[in-house]
Order: C-alpha cells, then structure tokens, then sequence
C-alpha cells in the first residue's frame, strides 16, 4: 500500500507549468533540465514528485545525494546508472572502461570526468531510445563533486535525447553548486498566502483564529514544512505567540523529530537505523535485512505512523534529518 507524507499538493501554478513544458519537451525528443532551488522545505521534493506524478509514459530515475556518502567519488552516478548498464556495450571502449573503472567494476587508475560524462551521456540517450526517461535527482547539494560535475556536463550536453534531467538543490547548503553552473534554474519561494492559508486548513485540526494564522503565514513566508510541521505540533498559547524569539527553524524541526524518534521501541528504532544506512532507498534491500535481524512491518509501520518515513516503491523519510 502507498501511503502520502501530509496533505495534497497546493498551488505552485507557476512551477507546474514549467515542469509540464520540461516533460513534454523530454517526450517529444527535446532533451531538458532544470535546477530547481530553495530553502529547506520549501517544497523541492513536493515539486519532483509532481514531476513524477505527471511523466506519463516515461521511465523514471529517482535518487537523492546523501550526506554520508558525499566523500565517494561516483556514489551518486551509481546510483543513477546501475540499472542502464546493460546498454554500456553500445558505448566506445574507452568509455566502458570509465564507467567500468568508476563503478569498481574492473581495475583501473581514476578515469577522466570528462570521459565519464559522455558515457553517461550516453547511457542515458541509449536508455531513453526505447522509451523517455525522466532522471530526478533529489537533495543534490549532497552530491559527491564528481558524479555532481560528470551530471551537470551531461545536462549541459543534452540535446536530441528523450531525457528529462531534473536537479534539487537545497539554496542555503554549504556548497552551493559550481557543477550546475549555466544550467536553467528555478527558485522555489514559500506558498502564496492563499494557498498556504489551504495547507493550514487541511493539516491542521481544529480552527485556527484568523489572527494566528495570518501570524504563522507571515512568520514562517509560506514555507509549507514549517507550516505543517510547526502549526500541527504547536499548542494553541505557542501558536498565539508566534515564533519570536525562537531558534532557528531546522533546530525546532530537529527537536521535534528527535522526540518523536526518542517516543519509538527499540526495534523500531533499529528499523529506522537501517533504513537510513541504504542510500539507495530500496525496500527489498531493506526488507532483506531488517528479515534478518528479526525485524519486520511491525516496526516498520511504527515508525509510518510517526510521519518518520514511508515505504512505497522506495523508502522515504519525511525529511532528511530524520536521516
Ligand atoms: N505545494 C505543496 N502543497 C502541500 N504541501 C506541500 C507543498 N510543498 C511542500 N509541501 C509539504 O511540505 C513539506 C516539505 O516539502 P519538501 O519535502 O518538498 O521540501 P524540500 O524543499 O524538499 O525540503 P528539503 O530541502 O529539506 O529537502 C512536505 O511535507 C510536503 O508534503
Ligand atoms: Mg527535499
């Protein structure tokens, strides 16, 4: 069963028609890309999986940079890539070797980047010749530099390829993204007023005074996880108060799942650690170990019913601290 983190998806008039523009463009052979930015919770991720929702047709590559794998060079690539090999042999030798090499698939001095970058290239055409391919690549800020470089030449160079290629980038993260230097962006800013005064209706219980949330509209510029998260958890004296005088909103988000982690059993928590140690978010993998340690969908739906994360065709945490 498929399950939704939080209530439907509002608004963003504006960014849906950009992203339909991006996918009918990738279908009829127009090779697209776009960065798309903002700060934490904003909505990035709500915007690709709209993406996703809308590629009919398309076969589509979800994965996300990872924090803990951002020293490895090519983790990232990997993880787009692995499943296209099968395509590697229409490549020209020196690039098989790269990616090869690149892969830990055979021996080999570190290849070139630029040579990795046309044989992803053309994996992704040679993928995208039998149907198109949408490639979402989520939370890139914590992508390793080289596979972050190897995709942003490759989105540069798309071309005549069926290939929607599609970047998140959290705006305020270390590093912001030399790689995706001079490709199209797209900044993502909080819901309109309107909108996020509908996102308050349906996530949160009860009525709100007119007065509070206009308060937390304001006090939060219409950032949909703040909104949610905050506005449901808040008593009704904090949600009078506002945030004034508050930490910072990552910390209160922090201290929020932290406790509802901390509200977990044991086994449940253990579920959670091994989830957060498969990068590539697969539920098999993880169903296969947490078998193995005895664990099972009991711990799994404990931590579902937090809002800690969700298991459909891959393993979701509601956000990346939660990780
Ligand atoms: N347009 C929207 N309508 C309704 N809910 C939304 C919308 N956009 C985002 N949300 C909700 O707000 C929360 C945060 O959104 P999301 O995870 O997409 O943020 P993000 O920009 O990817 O953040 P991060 O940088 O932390 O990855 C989610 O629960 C999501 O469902
Ligand atoms: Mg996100």
């Amino acid at each position: 069963m498929s399950r939704s983190l939080g209530a439907a998806f509002m608004g963003r008039a504006r960014e849906r028609i950009e992203l339909d523009a991006l996918l009918a463009d990738a279908r009829n052979g127009a090779g697209s890309v776009l960065v798309i930015r903002g700060e934490a919770g904003v909505g990035k991720t709500a915007l690709m999986q709209y993406c996703a929702r809308q590629a009919f047709g398309f076969q589509v590559r979800e994965i996300s940079g990872v924090e803990s794998e951002m020293e490895l060079p090519f983790a990232a690539l990997h993880q787009l890539c692995a499943p296209m090999l099968d395509c590697l042999d229409v490549l020209p030798a020196p690039q098989q070797q790269a990616i090869q090499v690149a892969f830990g698939l055979a021996e080999g001095s570190p290849p070139d980047p630029f040579i990795v970058g046309l044989a992803t290239l053309g994996l992704l055409s040679e993928t995208a010749a039998e149907q198109p391919l949408a490639c979402l690549v989520d939370d890139a800020q914590w992508l390793d530099s080289v596979s972050k470089q190897v995709l942003g030449f490759v989105g540069r160079r798309l071309n005549a390829e069926s290939v929607l290629l599609l970047f998140a980038v959290r705006a305020d993260a270390r590093d912001d993204d030399p790689g995706f230097a001079a490709l199209p962006g797209l900044t993502v800013g909080g819901l309109t007023d309107e909108d996020a005064r509908e996102l308050l209706t349906a996530s949160v219980p009860g009525r709100l005074e007119q007065h509070v949330r206009d308060r937390l509209i304001a006090e939060t510029r219409g950032n949909p996880l703040a909104l949610v998260e905050l506005a449901g958890e808040m008593s009704p004296e904090e949600l009078a108060g506002g945030f004034a005088g508050r930490p910072s909103l990552t910390g209160m988000l922090y201290d929020r799942y932290l406790h509802r982690i901390e509200g977990l059993h044991e086994a449940a928590r253990l579920f959670l650690v091994l989830a957060a140690a498969d990068p590539t978010a697969d539920p098999a993998l993880v169903w296969r170990a947490a078998h193995a340690l005895g664990l099972g969908r009991a711990e799994a739906e404990a931590a579902e019913a937090e809002q800690l994360l969700v298991i459909d065709s891959l393993v979701r945490f509601r956000h990346p601290l939660v990780r």
